[in-house]
Order: structure tokens, then C-alpha cells, then sequence
């Protein structure tokens, strides 16, 4: 029932061009920047410096699309800053691969904003979480190779976490063109 209320809001609220090339593109935009994040440095290592916002996720999906999607531009926009701000050179990531995750992240970001009407905020903010994890990181560390690896280790968590949380409006409206009923 909440699948179908969501695919009325999101019929009604993405009719834009933009937004339904924002929508088809996503999969291979998402892919991409996964791609990417796995491929910049060497093997993942599985350490949280802070405590990852899951409720933030489980409460954004019972939100409206639009909310999602400001909730989706938002933690791009905070990655970004992220990536955009710090000086990257101790991390020791391959410079394509990282420059490619930049321009990924950044392009997605101005795709989804350019979606969503500008006075759209985010139900949940990720603003705490994220000032705790540069803290706790980069600004502690001065950026050392590990404080980057753990925000390699976050930022790989969101972007799945965002895949999850767009995917079924997408499978939504596919399904929908194929008057596949499940
Ligand atoms: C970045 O940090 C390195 C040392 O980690 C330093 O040598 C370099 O000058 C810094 N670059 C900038 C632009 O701050
Ligand atoms: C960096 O990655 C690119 C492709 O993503 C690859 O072609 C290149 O060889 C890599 N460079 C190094 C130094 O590993
Ligand atoms: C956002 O702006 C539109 C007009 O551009 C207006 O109809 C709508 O009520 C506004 N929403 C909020 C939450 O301010």
C-alpha cells in the first residue's frame, strides 16, 4: 500500500524530464560511483569511527519521494564536501579513480537538487553525523592515510544505503510500465 501511495506521489511530482532522466540513469550513476570507491585504493577495512544513521535511513523510507530525494541530495552534498574540502594526498588513492568519484558524486548531487523544488528540506538531517565523522577523522588525524580510509569505509555505506532507498521507486516504475503487478 505504501509502495503504491509512494508511485502516485513520484508520478505526480517527477514528471519533469530531468527527473525521469535523473531516475533511468541512476542505476548505472550508483553503479558507477561504487565502482569507483572499490577501486580507488586498496581492500576495504571494516572500521566505523562513528555510529552509522541507520534510523535516519529507515525513517526517510517512510517519507514522501520528495523528502527521499531531498534526503538523497543532502548526504551527497555532505560527501561531497567531504571529498572537496580536505587534502586527499595522504589517503594514496589512485587520482583517476578518485577524480571520477568526485565528478560521479558532484553530478548526481546537482541531478537530484535539480529534481525536488528548491524549498524542499530533508526531513532528517545527517548534519550531526556527519561533523561528528570529520571530526572524529580527518580533523583529528590531519587527514592521515587511516582517518581516509574511514571515510572511504562511510561514504561506501551511504551510497549503498541511497541504492536501497531509490532502487524500488525505480522497480516502481518500471514495474508499472510493464503493467507488472507482484
Ligand atoms: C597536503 O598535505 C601534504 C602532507 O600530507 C602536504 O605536503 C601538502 O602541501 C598539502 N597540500 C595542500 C594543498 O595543503
Ligand atoms: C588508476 O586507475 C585507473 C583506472 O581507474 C588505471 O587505469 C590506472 O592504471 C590506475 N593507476 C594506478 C597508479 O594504479
Ligand atoms: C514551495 O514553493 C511552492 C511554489 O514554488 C509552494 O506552492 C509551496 O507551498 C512551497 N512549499 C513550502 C513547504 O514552502
Amino acid at each position: 500500500m505504501m509502495s503504491h501511495l509512494l508511485l502516485l506521489i513520484l508520478s505526480a511530482q517527477l514528471t519533469s524530464a530531468l527527473c525521469s532522466d535523473w531516475l533511468s540513469d541512476y542505476s548505472t550513476q550508483s553503479g558507477e560511483a561504487l565502482s569507483w570507491i572499490n577501486s580507488m585504493g586498496g581492500p576495504l577495512r571494516d572500521e566505523r569511527p562513528v555510529p552509522f544513521p541507520n534510523r535516519a535511513y529507515r525513517r526517510v523510507r517512510r517519507e514522501t519521494v520528495q523528502s527521499q530525494l531531498a534526503f538523497v541530495g543532502e548526504t551527497l552534498s555532505f560527501i561531497a564536501q567531504l571529498f572537496n574540502s580536505a587534502n586527499m594526498s595522504a589517503a594514496g588513492w589512485n587520482r583517476t579513480s578518485t577524480e571520477k568519484l568526485r565528478t560521479n558524486i558532484n553530478r548526481q548531487r546537482e541531478d537530484v537538487l535539480h529534481c525536488i523544488p528548491s524549498n524542499t528540506s530533508a526531513v532528517t538531517t545527517l548534519y550531526k553525523y556527519f561533523r561528528m565523522l570529520e571530526k572524529v577523522t580527518l580533523l583529528r588525524t590531519g587527514g592521515s592515510r587511516g582517518s581516509w580510509e574511514q571515510v572511504r569505509w562511510e561514504t561506501r555505506a551511504h551510497l549503498v544505503q541511497l541504492d536501497v532507498l531509490v532502487q524500488p521507486n525505480i522497480k516502481d516504475r518500471s514495474a508499472r510500465r510493464r503493467r507488472h503487478h507482484p
